[in-house]
């Protein structure tokens, strides 16, 4: 149900901040048992989840197996995966996708002509599943990935906020921005546990409180933190940002994957090319027409992501060149408008006609593989505060995140999550009381252009100095312009009324800060964090883990 009234205190079994497919797959899996509330930072649709591409990873082919996806999701992950959270994931792939199905996600089938042909190896039909056709991306070894065409996140979001729209126990909100956890430490209360959120309307410009017997963090990543990313407005790592306030440690933050294929044009806003291009027969080219990937690796274009991305960016520098080429081409044309429509028809609006000519790309930001630290049902250090999501670090991912592991790394924690609530719901009582939010010490300001400003500033220096090729100097620079940065925006918190963009980055510039103190706490390059200062393997992998000075890590 959506909801539009500004009382300004709620009461719920469940505070959900977040309305991606993490957020709305909890909230979906404990309507049944709990009082749901969504918040979402703008419309329900802004996250990621929304413009993911290429599908969800799930071992539903019979020549495919759970421990050929386990191995490959070692192998890109660069020695660093947790293989209990690895197993526990795709052991319940299969569960998901049925769960999916059962929602009414349109995924794409195969034709009934072309499964008995074996064009494209029909998948096993548990329960009597449509053959859901499968495609294949960087990393995977087996065609796994199911998905709705080229736009497999908008066809889950909106089923999963439709179902949500019609469910009278969860109340979704929009545009509500939450500030900052509720704990009992903070109320001066006996018993650390999380009790509720701090929720800024900026159409009311009011605060508004939420209590809840949980809170669970569904924020997204961080790739804002980058000047050049694939990722919506809003991935400013919030939730990272509210965890480590609260006193969670939080790890693995230096493995900020950089997506290798983003569309290179002026007027295109970060448009993702998706790795299903190259899973179909799509190659990178130089300007010149020449193919260098195999030079790479033997996987050529379907190598792991850390690879291709770094192989484009030693290109680029290289010939000094501004972009290189994706070429599809070959391929035949009504194959190509199938497939991809949703990139045909976008290309074609710059001009670009994908069956014809070749696809300018560049690496952006795309996914932030570290977060929160948590266990196998999600919950972090703070009692009664869950993280899923790609907030969240699980460990699943390890140095690199294989290409569609994400969205179903969503939904099994959010069903995980979900159940370890049923467990405890009865035992877990509201606080009674929760101060309201106190206002009295801060003014309008008169200087947003400051805001403006620093998130401009951030932005750049973290693209230049903690991209995709680092250095102990460039790091240790971005390290002195963050210091500056944070004591300026905490200033400016504490004196002036919040706004979205302020609250932003505050958390953005927190977030970069983590970001960097783990690249420099690396001393080794391992999948996405590639150092020139450091460029050897060390032997043995190990997560690089902080913790707050506010810790409640035992
Ligand atoms: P999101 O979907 O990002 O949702 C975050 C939610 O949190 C939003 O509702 C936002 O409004 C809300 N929020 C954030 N901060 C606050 C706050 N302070 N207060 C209130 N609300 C807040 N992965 C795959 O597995 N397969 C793919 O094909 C794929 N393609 C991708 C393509 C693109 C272009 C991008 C950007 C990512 C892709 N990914 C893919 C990654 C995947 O989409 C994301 O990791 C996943 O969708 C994250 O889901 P989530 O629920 O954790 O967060
Ligand atoms: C893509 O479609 O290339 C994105 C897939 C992902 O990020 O997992």
């Amino acid at each position: 149900m959506s909801v539009n009234d500004t009382t300004s205190v709620h009461d719920y079994d469940i505070l959900i901040i977040g309305s991606g497919a993490a957020g709305l797959t909890l909230a979906l899996k404990s309507a049944d048992f709990a009082r749901v509330a969504v918040i979402s930072k703008g419309e329900l649709s802004q996250g990621a989840t929304f413009w993911a591409q290429g599908g969800i990873a799930a071992v539903l082919d019979d020549e495919d197996s759970i421990e050929a996806h386990i191995a490959d999701t070692l192998d890109a992950g660069a020695g660093l995966c947790h293989r209990d959270m690895v197993s526990h994931v795709v052991e319940n792939s299969g569960a998901c996708v049925k769960w999916l199905v059962e929602q009414g996600v349109p995924f794409t089938t195969i034709a009934p002509e072309d499964a008995r042909d074996g064009a494209e190896r029909a998948p096993l039909q548990p329960d009597n599943l449509a053959p859901l056709h499968l495609t294949q991306e960087g990393g995977h070894s087996h065609r796994r990935i199911i998905h709705a065409t080229d736009a497999t996140g908008r066809a889950v979001f909106e089923t999963l906020a439709r179902r949500a729209r019609q469910n009278p126990n969860i109340d979704l909100f929009e545009n509500r921005i939450a500030i900052d956890l509720i704990t009992r430490k903070k109320l001066g209360l006996e018993g650390e546990q999380c009790v509720g959120a701090y929720i800024f309307s900026p159409e009311t410009s009011s605060i508004e409180v939420f209590k809840a017997r949980f809170v669970i963090l569904a924020t997204g990543g961080a790739s804002k933190a980058y000047l050049f990313t694939t990722n919506p407005d809003g991935a400013t790592g919030d939730g990272i940002a509210m965890a480590w306030r609260a006193g969670c440690r939080i790890a693995d933050m230096e493995f900020n994957q950089f997506h290798p294929t983003c569309l290179y044009h002026p007027h295109a806003k970060s448009f993702l090319i998706t790795e299903a291009l190259r899973g179909e027969g799509a190659w990178l080219e130089l300007p010149d027409g020449t193919r260098f990937m195999p030079q790479f690796d033997s996987r050529a274009e379907l190598a792991p992501r850390d690879i291709v991305a770094r192989a484009i960016d030693h290109e680029m520098k290289r010939l000094g060149c501004d972009c290189v080429y994706l070429n599809i081409t070959h391929k035949p044309a009504a194959f190509i408008q199938e497939h991809f429509p949703t990139i045909y028809a976008r290309c074609l609006k710059f001009g670009i006609d994908i069956t014809r000519d070749r696809i300018p790309v560049v690496p952006a930001a795309h996914y932030t593989c570290g977060g929160v630290v948590v266990d196998k049902s999600g919950r972090t250090d703070l009692p009664n505060l869950y993280a899923i999501g790609e907030t969240s670090f699980t460990g699943l991912h390890g140095a690199n995140r294989m290409a569609s592991n994400s969205l179903l790394e969503c939904f099994v924690l959010a069903f995980s999550a979900s159940e370890d609530i049923r467990d405890k719901i009865a035992s877990t009582p509201l606080v009674s009381e929760i101060p309201p939010w106190d206002e009295s010490l801060v003014t309008r300001s008169n200087e947003e252009i400051v805001v403006a400003h620093n998130w401009d500033e951030l932005r750049r220096f973290m693209w230049a100095y903690v991209g995709i090729v680092r250095k102990d100097e460039r790091l240790q620079r971005a390290k002195r312009r963050i210091q500056l940065l944070e004591q300026e925006t905490e200033d400016y918190y504490k004196h002036y009324v919040v706004t979205r963009d302020l609250l932003e980055l505050r958390n953005l510039v927190l977030v970069a800060r983590l970001i960097v103190e783990c690249a420099i706490a690396r001393k080794e390059s391992r999948g996405l964090h590639y150092t020139l200062d450091h460029p050897e393997l060390l032997p043995e992998a190990v997560d690089t883990v902080l913790t707050p000075p506010n810790s409640l890590a035992h």
